[in-house]
């Protein structure tokens, strides 16, 4: 159920999308016409050639035929990288090109070891020069080379620039024109290495050397020799550097052409003159005869009294005379005389003016026309490749196409007549192959209705019956024979031709187009009315005896090649230019029917040279005189489109589950499969050998269509699959560092506990060594612990402050801060009063400066009745010599004693002390005055290091404070009964304790500030 719900979806899109696509073609229309439907109709041909053109599409196939338009504008389609894009292409995976037709012939060349040529034909201006140095370039670029092979590259793409140079011209239609036909072979070897290679040239356009038409030149060579020529040349030439000057160059009147830069273009031909083997005296040769020829021109004749020929101005014979190395006299007599020969004599006659200028002119076409062929065959002799191993070629023939002019001569006969020559080869080699494919497919030949021109072909040229033989006949036949007599004989031998037409036999209806003089041939791309006025003298090509002995007789190596005195001993008239060329495009044929064909056809968009400009009724007529729709015609009258089904599965597989996407079997059954899938209709195709043939042009663009969907919906999946393939990767990523993180916070989170707790066990430890340790002297153990406890008691006090001023009830200190007590007791004993006092407030009272371990167990033992309450190392002064001694000063609750190590030295029992002083100074000394009438011994004057904390404990136990005396300067004491010693108080810069000269005890303390 869900299979088939998807597989409607499925088919609605691929029709939804066809729709899209064939928008698309209706923009750039059919890379192949054969998959025109409307294959017959020139609208539709014309249309889709427009379509394509606007978009700059210059290529089309007709099959494997290329039609080209001319863009008229550089296109950027011809760089290296388009090259390499072509390189070992299957012909019809990329869009046509001229590239694909070189290559194509290249491979199969390669790959089948046979010979190939492509023809290229269209009007002038077309295109056609064009397209051959494309394909040129492509060999010279694409195809392997070895170093030492270079050259002979070079050489072939060089002969180009020299062959126009001499061949090419100026016309109306293009700058460029190539005023010959040029069939030129490149020779490959085994390796596909291009070694070598031949031209032949057809009908060079002679009369051009001696006329042009308003508006276009003589061949370029002239003008590039007087622009870019040394100046040395141009004088040992005799020549000046301006064109008007000469007669033969400035009859068109653009001599001076700014979109033709002759000077540039002096130095290409230069350059490949030294390619192609031209020695400096060859080339002082072939352009002694090109000055010789403008100087010709500019000969004038003057009538004489008896109506015959002079040249009263020799200027330009002795020019002429020099450069091709005749004797002037001789010349002269030439140029206006002739000789007629009689049985047994010779007869010099002069010629009438007109008959001068004619030799003049006969003898400058003469001189050019072989100085051309001349050209071409030295050119060959460079290229020739002198290694005799198998070669295979490539042959490109750039001839004219069909040419309909208003007026048409002679040349245009020989012209389309050669068309309708190549027009055969075309159909049948077209034809052949269509059947030679079906056959080898095995598939059935379905006979195909085309038009045979082989009656045109031999209207014009069967022997003695064909309008060529007429024509010589015509000018061979004694007795006064002219252009209109030839008519009549046309009339008279092929009258009834159906493709023959003149005035005379025309129905009244055809009469008025056909002129008194003029012919019509119906070709078989249509009718051309010719105009015979000129047939006959164009035929004879005649060079006067005489001039052709002068020419034997030159000293100019070039022209000594050309005109060979064997012709001059042959009493048999030359073959007529029509013979000629009938002959030389029958060579040429069996040249090409020996090779394999291919086809470009050039057409021109319009006559002004525009770009983008697409002339309608210019391109019907093109297509029309070009055979395209004959040849579309006969191409599709079969199949319109056939792949090999390797190729045509590799395309299409992804349309069929069961190919998709691969499919393992031979790949006639896999296509068979993939058309089951989607469905042809059996008159749609038929299976070959190797083959698949689709009739109708639709049936591809359906599976092309249905392709174009497909690949969204792969495109779409494989983008989906990467997604995911990404996204995923990001979240791993993004996983991994989450955990890595956490992981650290933790450690952080871990590491931070820990160190809590360290701090804790730290403080926890403390307090209880503070604990322990807190009846001890201060020290670093006990410290924190008693500042805690003390701060703790002061902050307890807020709650148990005393409730009336008389209540005197404070809150009892914990055991280790009574000494706060004390402190208070203190302060108001000493405060104010003696130095160091404030010094000794952050120095806590101690409970006892001597354990009882360090009392001697004697005296523990004497007084073990009292409890000790304080003990403290002090030193005792004698009373009456002030020795020092040390002492223990130990009070209990009612005698404070003197001890010295086991025994008791005083006891002074608090009910018999007096009071106690010490100084306002500095110093440690304390006096303990005793009353005189007891049985004491007398005061103790004693120094402690402790003396506030000693005085303090003592007033405490003996519970009356203002027994405390603080004196200044001295003190006195007594000693024994009634008598008293004295102490000093001074200060100094040192402490000192000594018995002064009076017999005083002298205390010095240093004063600080506090
Ligand atoms: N493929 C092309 N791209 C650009 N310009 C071209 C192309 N083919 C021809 N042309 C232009 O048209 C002119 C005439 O072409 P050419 O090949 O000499 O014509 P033909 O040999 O058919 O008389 C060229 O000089 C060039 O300016
Ligand atoms: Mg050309």
């Amino acid at each position: 159920m869900m299979e088939s719900k998807k597989e409607d979806v499925r088919r609605k899109h691929i029709r939804l999308h066809m729709e899209g696509a064939l928008t698309a073609r209706d923009k750039v229309g059919v890379q192949d016409f054969v998959l025109l439907d409307a294959y017959t109709s020139e609208s539709a041909f014309v249309d889709n050639l427009r379509k394509r053109f606007n978009e700059n599409l210059i290529y089309t196939y007709i099959g494997t035929l290329l039609v080209s338009v001319n863009p008229y504008q550089e296109l950027g389609i011809y760089t290296v990288s388009q090259m390499e894009l072509y390189q070992g292409v299957n012909f019809f995976e990329l869009p046509p090109h001229v590239y694909a037709i070189a290559d194509n012939a290249y491979r199969m060349m390669c790959s089948e070891l046979n010979n190939h040529f492509i023809l290229i034909s269209g009007e002038s201006g077309a295109g056609k020069t064009e397209a051959s140095k494309k394909i040129l370039q492509y060999f010279a670029v694409t195809c392997p080379m070895t170093q030492s092979l270079q050259i002979a590259r070079d050489r072939l793409l060089l002969s180009n620039p020299v062959l126009e140079a001499f061949g090419n011209a100026r016309t109306l239609r293009n700058d460029n024109s190539s005023r010959f036909g040029k069939y030129m072979d490149i020779q490959f070897d085994f390796q596909g290495i291009p070694v070598g290679g031949h031209i032949i040239s057809y009908l060079i356009e002679k009369s051009r050397v001696v006329y042009q038409n308003q508006g276009e030149r003589n061949f370029h060579i002239f003008y590039q020799l007087l622009a870019g020529g040394e100046e040395e040349r141009l004088a040992f030439l005799g020549l000046e550097r301006d064109p008007q000057l000469y007669k033969y160059l400035s009859q068109g009147h653009c001599a001076k052409e700014s979109s033709i830069n002759d000077k540039n273009d002096w130095k290409t031909v230069s350059n490949a003159f030294s390619v192609i083997d031209f020695t400096e005296a060859d080339l002082e040769n072939l352009f002694g005869i090109i000055a010789s020829v403008l100087h010709l021109g500019n000969i004038c004749f003057e009538e004489d009294d008896q109506g015959c020929a002079t040249i009263p101005d020799t200027h330009e014979i002795k020019w002429i005379a020099k450069l091709l190395g005749v004797h002037p006299a001789v010349l002269l007599e030439a140029l206006t005389h002739r000789k007629i020969e009689a049985k047994t004599e010779e007869v010099i006659c002069p010629l009438t003016l007109e008959l001068s200028v004619y030799a003049r002119d006969a003898m400058a076409k003469a001189v050019y026309g072989r100085t051309f062929t001349w050209l071409v065959n030295k050119i060959n002799s460079s290229l020739v490749n002198k290694d005799f191993t198998r070669k295979t070629v490539i042959g490109l023939l750039d001839i004219y196409g069909f040419e309909v002019f208003d007026k048409n001569g002679f040349e245009q006969f020989c012209i389309n007549y050669c068309n309708e020559k190549l027009q055969q080869l075309l159909i049948e080699r077209t034809l052949k192959a269509e059947q030679a494919e079906y056959e080898m497919e095995g598939i059935e030949w379905e006979p195909i209705k085309y038009f045979n021109n082989k009656i045109i072909c031999d209207l014009v040229e069967e022997r003695h019956k064909g309008i060529i033989s007429i024509l010589d006949e015509e000018c061979i036949r004694p007795g006064p024979a002219t252009d209109l007599s030839f008519l009549e004989k046309l009339e008279e031998k092929v009258g009834t031709h159906a493709h023959f037409e003149t005035r005379k036999l025309a129905g009244p209806k055809g009469r008025k187009r056909i002129g008194w003089m003029e012919f019509r041939l119906l070709h078989y791309a249509g009718e051309v009315t010719y105009c015979t006025k000129g047939f006959l003298e164009k035929n004879n090509d005649l060079l006067y005896r005489h001039l052709k002995e002068v020419l034997c007789k030159s000293k100019n190596v070039i022209l000594r090649e050309c005109f060979l005195l064997a012709e001059l001993e042959n009493r048999r008239r030359p073959p007529t230019v029509g013979t000629q060329f009938k002959n030389s495009l029958s060579s040429l044929l069996e040249i090409l029917i020996s090779k394999e064909p291919s086809y470009i056809r050039c057409i021109k968009p319009n006559d002004r040279k525009e770009p983008s400009k697409f002339d309608d009724f210019l391109i019907r007529h093109q297509i029309k005189y070009l055979g395209l729709m004959e040849h579309l015609r006969v191409r599709r009258a079969g199949f319109a489109y056939r792949r090999k089904y390797e190729h045509f599965l590799q395309r299409y597989k992804s349309l069929c589950p069961d190919t998709w996407p691969h499919w393992h079997g031979p790949p006639a059954e896999g296509v068979e499969r993939l058309i089951n899938y989607i469905g042809y209709k059996p008159e749609e195709y038929k299976l070959g050998k190797t083959k698949i043939f689709i009739r109708f042009p639709r049936t591809l663009f359906a599976t092309e269509d249905a392709l174009e969907f497909c690949k969204h919906q792969l495109v779409a999946r494989i983008q989906a699959t990467y997604k995911s393939c990404l996204g995923r990767k990001e979240y791993v990523k993004k996983r991994q560092a989450a955990i890595k993180l956490e992981a650290h916070w933790r450690g952080a989170l871990a590491r931070k506990a820990i160190q809590r707790r360290k701090w804790a066990v730290r403080i926890i430890r403390k307090f209880i060594k503070g604990f322990i340790s807190r009846n001890k002297p201060l020290c670093p153990d006990n410290e924190e612990f008693i500042v805690f406890v003390r701060k703790n008691y002061i902050l307890n006090l807020r709650y148990h402050l005393p409730k009336t001023v008389l209540d005197k009830s404070w809150l009892r200190p914990p055991g280790i801060l009574e000494n706060m007590q004390q402190k208070v007791v203190t302060s108001e004993i000493f405060r104010g009063r003696k130095d160091g006092y404030t010094e000794s407030l952050n120095q806590p009272f101690a409970n006892s400066r001597i354990n009882e371990g360090d009392i001697n167990p004697k005296v523990l033992q004497l007084i073990s009745h009292e409890k000790i309450q304080y003990g403290v190392p002090v030193i005792k002064y004698d009373r009456k010599g002030f020795k020092a001694r040390q002492r223990q000063l130990i009070l209990t609750q009612k005698a404070a004693y003197v001890v010295e190590l086991a025994k008791i030295k005083q006891k002074i029992e608090y009910s018999a002390l007096k009071g106690v002083s010490t100084s306002n100074l500095r110093d440690g000394i304390l006096v303990i005055h005793v009353s005189p009438d007891d049985k004491q011994k007398g005061d103790a004057v004693l120094q402690c290091g402790h003396m506030f904390e000693a005085v303090t404990k003592l007033v405490m136990l003996v519970k009356k404070e203002n027994i405390v005396n603080i004196v200044q300067g001295s003190l006195q004491f007594f000693i024994s009964p009634g008598k008293e010693g004295t102490i000093v108080f001074d200060t100094g810069p040192e402490e000192q304790i000594y018995k002064n000269k009076n017999g005083q005890l002298t205390v010095v303390s240093v004063r600080r500030k506090s």
